[in-house]
């Protein structure tokens, strides 16, 4: 099929080599000529694993092409895909100006009988807004729209487009259904359960999921800090909860709290949408609110460790992405808890393995070295902030060695308390009892 995806940003980007990947013909669209250039040339804007690789086969095959033109994009394709980033502003309210232009300057190019696919998260009834605007724009044109909200998490997009747990959709048009079957056929064929409801429906199932995420890591992590009061190991009592088929043991680590570009934003739209709707979610708001004040709590955890002030304490920082294999700084808890260090008088060198070239823009006052242990050499605590693999493989002796004083704050729980113990560390994690050399 001849599909567009207007909107080259992560999930524009990941959706249009997907597609081609599952053998249609996709032309993505951007209004920034330099990304457009850069992806012409080969370059790949963002770093998200096997990305490139899609990027690179599909093009050599033809299957996928870029442009700047809507002339070019949108004539003869089926299916449009809108993928054009929708940002949170102060207000709460997310930011549609994007969607509205592209829906403009899609309009005219737009083929009868094509469907126009909303891709972006947007609050419920924006896809009837886009439907309208389009029809404005050509009042005899006989069109269809759907919303397809994407699951996709960062660092395992292409794994989880290629992969998903369900595909939604939101359509009451026979023709968009027929058109979204023949686009997923192959999912489908393997029986990946797609499932179609109101545009309604299928706009609050993306919601309503990355809510109940954020509930679920805001709950976890409240149950962490009571362990640590009452001597309990947050190991152990995740696997008890989550043995349970009803709750299941995923999603359900904790840790600094949740960040990134999708779980701060979407609970945050939510919020507003249940407020104007007058179904305000208490629930959410308690996430959020929990999940905002766990930053201080993070820093002041760092604090008692470091024995009661940070006034001149060398901090040793490790990752500072908002979780691992991605390099987005985004609503990252690692950026808050560095400027909370900063703020109580620390001195921090970091080290992160790909978010290093964001990091300089927003916070100027870190020292970055250049790998793990020139980070952590002479370092009076060191503090792991995020959960690269390479951070869950020390070599601890050498760590040991090169610590001005064996405090490690673990924040993801990458290690286990007795070989720390063991390995001569003062060791604070998550939910765990600290651990003291045991030599
Ligand atoms: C999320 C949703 O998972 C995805 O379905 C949606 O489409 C976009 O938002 P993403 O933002 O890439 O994806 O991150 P995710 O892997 O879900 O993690 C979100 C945050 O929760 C991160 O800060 C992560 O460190 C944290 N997290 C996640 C935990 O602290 N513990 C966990 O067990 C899982």
């Amino acid at each position: 099929m001849q599909l567009a995806v207007i909107g080259t940003g992560y999930v524009g980007l990941v959706t249009g080599a997907c597609l081609a990947e599952l053998g249609h013909s996709v032309t993505c669209l951007d209004i920034d000529k330099g990304k457009i250039a850069a992806l012409q040339a080969g370059e790949v804007p963002i770093f998200e694993s096997g990305l490139e690789e899609l990027l690179e086969r599909n093009g050599d095959t033809g299957r996928i092409r870029f442009t700047t033109d809507y002339a070019a994009a949108i004539p003869g394709a089926e299916a449009v895909f809108v993928a054009v980033g929708t940002p949170s502003l102060a207000t709460g309210h997310a930011d549609l100006s994007q969607v509205t232009s592209a829906a403009a300057a899609l309009a005219p190019h737009l083929d009868r009988g094509a469907t126009v696919v909303m891709k972006s998260t947007v609050p419920v009834g924006t896809t009837r807004t886009m439907q309208a605007t389009i029809q404005e724009a050509r009042p005899d044109l006989a069109f269809e729209v759907a919303s397809n909200p994407e699951f996709l998490r960062q660092g395992a997009a292409v794994d989880d487009f290629m992969h998903p747990d369900r595909i939604v959709i939101g359509t009451i048009s026979e023709r968009a259904e027929a058109t979204m079957r023949r686009i997923y056929h192959p999912f489908v064929s393997t029986g990946v359960p797609m499932l179609f409801m109101r545009i309604e429906g299928a706009e609050l199932v993306k919601y309503a999921s990355n809510a109940f995420l954020a509930i679920k890591l805001a709950f976890v992590n409240e149950i962490a800090d009571l362990c640590e009061q009452v001597g309990a190991d947050i190991e152990d009592v995740t696997t008890g909860v989550g043995l349970d088929s009803r709750i299941s043991n995923r999603f359900l680590a904790a840790g600094p709290g949740f960040g990134g570009s999708c779980l701060p934003k979407d609970t945050q739209a939510l919020l507003h949408t249940s407020q104007v709707h007058g179904a305000p979610s208490r629930v959410v708001g308690a996430a959020v609110d929990a999940n905002l004040g766990r930053r201080s709590g993070m820093a002041r955890k760092v604090v008692t460790a470091a024995g009661g002030s940070l006034q001149g304490k060398q901090i040793a920082v490790l990752g500072l992405t908002f979780k691992a294999n991605t390099d987005d700084l985004r609503e990252s808890p690692a950026v808050d808890v560095v400027r909370a260090l900063i703020g109580l008088g620390a001195k921090v060198r970091a080290f992160d393995p790909q978010g290093m070239g964001q990091a300089r823009r927003i916070l100027p006052d870190v020292d970055y070295a250049s790998g793990t242990y020139e980070a952590i050499d002479g370092a009076d605590v060191l503090v792991i902030l995020t959960e690269w693999a390479e951070f869950a493989t020390l070599d601890l002796a050498r760590v040991r060695q090169a610590l001005a004083e064996p405090v490690v704050v673990d924040l993801r729980n990458l290690y286990d308390p007795a070989e720390m113990a063991a390995a001569g560390f003062h060791y604070h994690s998550i939910g765990r009892p600290v651990a003291t050399p045991s030599s």
